[in-house]
């Protein structure tokens, strides 16, 4: 599905929103509401105005706040003596982000949001409804030195209806030696409740997920919600995935944005590491790990430790929330400016893996309408083998909990 991407700095040409593959009808604005196109969706109008005129004939535009600066489509229109065609800009509601669950892991991600000037209008809701409020003013506090303005509120239900995206948080997480797969039952219960009121408001942008166990709640989120599979994500191994390739980018001692190896399967003890597919600094990691007696026996254990960074943060800090929280946000990002960036998240498969049916964790396409693509790795024949392992693990806890096909029901 063709991605409408955002335009140059202040008038863009894209018509209507693009949220979910269904193009929302275009909205009149103001002549050169020049805000930030990376943040927000596209309208066109016709104008006959002077101050039309003036604009595309290259003499004027404006910027956020009103004031003038030379109108750079004007200009390209003016040379092409296009000065009385119609304007294309951008309406100035922006991008809202709402949140539901304001615990460690959404405050987290709601602090990275703020901090990254992600949208225009941030939006909390929590069953604390207290705490949520003091999260709210304390964030705000933030926004000025942030560089960035968001405007950052408590919220309820019906602040979903115009979304762009909706991240869910919310939920039990697990007490130190409980295993992600043991909060089910509970978070399942509570994702019923959340998704219908969701839906209610009439939401159709692009769910993000984050709450245990999260491949199998994604897929509940699919299915309580009736919306395309595309238009909901669960950040899966995203934060498994950062992990690994910090701790990677320390045995090899360079930057772990210069490692590209991803962590797949269920988020939980039976995910995997991809080695196959993986380097560092542009070298394969199998030439570099045989070039070492002890470099397999070395990935083996850092691996490990990756899998079991989350129970080790527990045992000392009750809860993981800033890895987690900037996964979210960088899965936000590539939503919101409809980058194309292949992004470890759980997505439904459709015989990829040799699976169906399933949310899992995989490489994916990420862009405005949430999955555009799963990616499937080549795997080796013991990858593969772990990686279908993975699936009926999760397979049977969704049997257990009564997902399935007739789940949507
Ligand atoms: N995907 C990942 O990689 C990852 C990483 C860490 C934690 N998690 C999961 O994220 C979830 C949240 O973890 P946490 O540490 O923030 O927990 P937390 O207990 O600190 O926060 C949960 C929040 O959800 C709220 N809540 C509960 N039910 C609600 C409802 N029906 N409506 C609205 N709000 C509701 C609670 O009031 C609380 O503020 C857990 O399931 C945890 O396992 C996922």
């Amino acid at each position: 599905m063709p991605g409408a991407r955002p335009g140059g700095v202040g008038v863009a040409v894209v018509a209507g929103a693009v949220v979910g593959g269904r193009r929302r009808p275009p909205r009149r604005v103001a002549v050169g509401d020049g805000r930030d196109s990376r943040r927000g969706s596209c309208a066109r109008t016709h104008v006959r105005s002077p101050l039309f005129r003036a604009v595309t004939s290259g003499i004027i535009g404006r910027d956020g706040n009103g004031a003038a600066w030379p109108g750079r489509v004007g200009r390209r229109r003016a040379a092409r003596g296009h000065g009385r065609e119609e304007l294309t800009v951008r309406h100035s509601d922006g991008n809202t982000i709402v949140l539901i669950g304001a615990g460690e892991v959404g405050v987290a991600y709601a602090y990275a949001i703020v901090n990254q000037g992600l949208c225009d209008r941030l939006v909390i809701i929590d069953i604390d409804e207290r705490r949520a409020w003091g999260h709210v003013q304390d964030l705000r506090h933030a926004v000025p030195w942030a560089g960035h303005q968001v405007t950052v509120t408590t919220g309820t239900y019906d602040d979903c209806a115009d979304a762009t995206l909706v991240c869910i948080c919310a939920g039990s997480a697990q007490k130190p030696g409980e295993t992600r797969l043991d909060l089910v039952d509970r978070n399942v219960a509570i994702f019923r409740d959340i998704v219908s009121r969701v839906t209610a408001t009439g939401f159709d942008g692009v769910y993000l997920v984050a709450t245990n166990p999260v491949d199998i709640l994604s897929y509940a989120t699919w299915r309580f919600s009736g919306l395309p599979a595309n238009q909901v994500i669960g950040s899966g191994t995203i934060l498994d995935t950062a992990r690994f390739r910090s701790a990677l980018g320390e045995y090899f001692d360079v930057a772990p944005t210069s490692v590209h190896a991803y962590v797949v399967g269920e988020h939980g003890d039976t995910e995997l590491p991809v080695l196959s597919a993986g380097t560092a600094a542009g070298i394969p990691l199998r030439t570099r790990l045989a070039q070492s007696p002890t470099g397999e026996q070395d990935v083996t254990e850092i691996f490990e430790r990756t899998r079991d960074a989350a129970y080790e943060i527990i045992d000392a800090k009750g809860s993981t929330s800033f890895g987690i929280g900037t996964g979210l946000a960088r899965i936000t990002r590539a939503v919101l400016q409809n980058e194309d960036v292949v992004l470890p998240v759980s997505a439904l498969l459709d015989g990829e893996y040799g699976q169906t049916d399933m949310y899992i964790g995989t490489p994916a396409v990420i862009n405005r309408h949430g999955v555009r693509q799963v990616v499937e790795l080549d795997l080796d024949d013991t990858e593969r083998e772990r990686f279908t392992r993975s699936a009926e693990t999760l397979r049977r806890v969704m049997d257990a909990a009564g997902l399935g096909e007739a789940a949507g029901e």
